[in-house]
């Protein structure tokens, strides 16, 4: 009994230290920090969170309404959404309570270097010859400026914590989707010398370069994504497809090639680095999921994108400037926002099973 007791008494003190402790902590330290210090993202539209506003001449940019509609303050920032995209999501998540602003925005600076940087700019690929196309920052361009990044967080914090920044980041790497519906299905140069496959093929091999780099740099946590259904996109469905409302198999067996081969070279790069965690964070299953059967996962409709952009050009698919006439009440149902990008209604469905698949990543 007494020596029962008298444990019971220490673990009541060590409990009430432990307290004191926190609370002594809690009081002097900023909010609980999130699962990782650093989100660094690189890629397309689907992750540009408006670096293509700094560039003049840059085909795409989603910054006039509708773009934003339903994003923190209506704002039109860039992002190729009504609302969230997937990585606003994603951080929401790990617990960070701001977003990082687009790289080539002036508030790159200082402490806003601490949470990571953003890359990402609409209409670039794997592929330089894509983002060529549509002025876009190539992925090549990309990675200089990560490399300037490093430099610039160094100065702030100095060099140790920088690294320790850095490797504990989680790396995101989202295209590929622009260099087959914005560059390889329109462009006579590629489709006549090349197959799908052999595109596909030097694609990947585009992505195992990265993946190298970006290892050398110090990445240590990457989730890449896949390919979506390129042919249960509205607005392929409305240029490709011949019988008005399905999907086309042809376009979904190219991006399924795609990730047959992506997830090989993801495979290879693990073997490769040892201390590398990669992951492929699958969009094709869950948007094919929603887009062939929104019902069932309580959306209304699959088909007609919410903000109308309805014509015949691929390259226009996306909302046009301050047409508010031709958009849809309540984006909430619908599992596309534009021609090519989804709602965030959707993004919320791809954001929780890119959760599931990353955990390794933040574990
Ligand atoms: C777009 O601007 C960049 C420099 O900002 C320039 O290098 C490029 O040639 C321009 N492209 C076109 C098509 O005007
Ligand atoms: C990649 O590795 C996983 C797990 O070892 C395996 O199940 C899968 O078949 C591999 N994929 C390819 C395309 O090699
Ligand atoms: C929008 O639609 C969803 C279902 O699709 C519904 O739950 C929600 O209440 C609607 N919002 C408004 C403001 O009508």
């Amino acid at each position: 009994m007494a020596k029962l007791s008298k444990n019971g008494h220490a673990a009541i003190t060590i409990t009430l230290l432990f307290f004191t402790v926190a609370a002594v902590v809690a009081d002097s330290l900023p909010p609980p920090a999130a699962l990782v210090p650093a989100i660094i993202a690189f890629g397309d539209s689907t992750v540009d969170v408006g670096n293509n506003n700094y560039i003049l001449n840059s085909t795409f940019k989603a910054n006039f309404p509708p773009y934003g509609r339903d994003f923190k303050n209506h704002k039109a920032t860039g992002r190729f959404c009504n609302g969230k995209i997937v990585t606003d999501i994603t951080a929401d998540t790990l617990g960070f309570t701001s977003y990082v602003p687009p790289y080539l925005s002036p508030e790159v600076t200082g402490d806003n270097l601490l949470l990571g940087a953003n890359f990402a700019s609409a209409g670039s690929g794997y592929f330089d010859g894509t983002s060529n196309l549509y002025n876009a920052i190539s992925l090549s361009q990309q990675l200089k400026y990560y490399k300037e990044y490093q430099s610039k967080l160094a100065k702030v914090v100095g060099s140790t914590k920088a690294s320790s920044i850095l490797s504990n980041a989680l790396y995101i790497l989202s295209t590929g989707s622009g260099d087959f519906v914005q560059n390889y299905f329109i462009n006579p140069n590629l489709y006549k010398s090349k197959s799908p496959s052999e595109f596909s093929s030097l694609l990947v091999g585009i992505f195992s370069n990265v993946i190298n780099e970006l290892y050398k740099l110090g990445a240590r946590k990457v989730g890449v994504t896949s390919l979506p259904p390129l042919g249960c996109l509205p607005a392929t469905i409305q240029k490709y497809g011949h019988r008005r409302g399905e999907c086309i198999s042809r376009l979904n067996d190219y991006a399924r090639d795609f990730n047959t081969k992506l997830e090989a070279a993801v495979n290879s790069s693990s073997r490769l680095f040892p201390e590398l965690r990669i992951v492929i964070f699958d969009i094709y299953k869950p948007l094919y999921d929603l887009a062939t059967a929104p019902t069932k996962h309580g959306f209304v409709e699959a088909r007609r994108d919410c903000c109308g952009t309805g014509t015949v050009e691929t390259r226009y698919a996306i909302c046009k400037a301050n047409e508010l006439n031709g958009t849809c009440r309540n984006a909430t149902g619908y599992v596309f926002w534009d021609g090519v990008h989804p709602s965030e209604a959707a993004n919320n469905v791809l954001a929780d099973s890119f959760l599931m698949q990353g955990i390794k990543l933040i574990v």
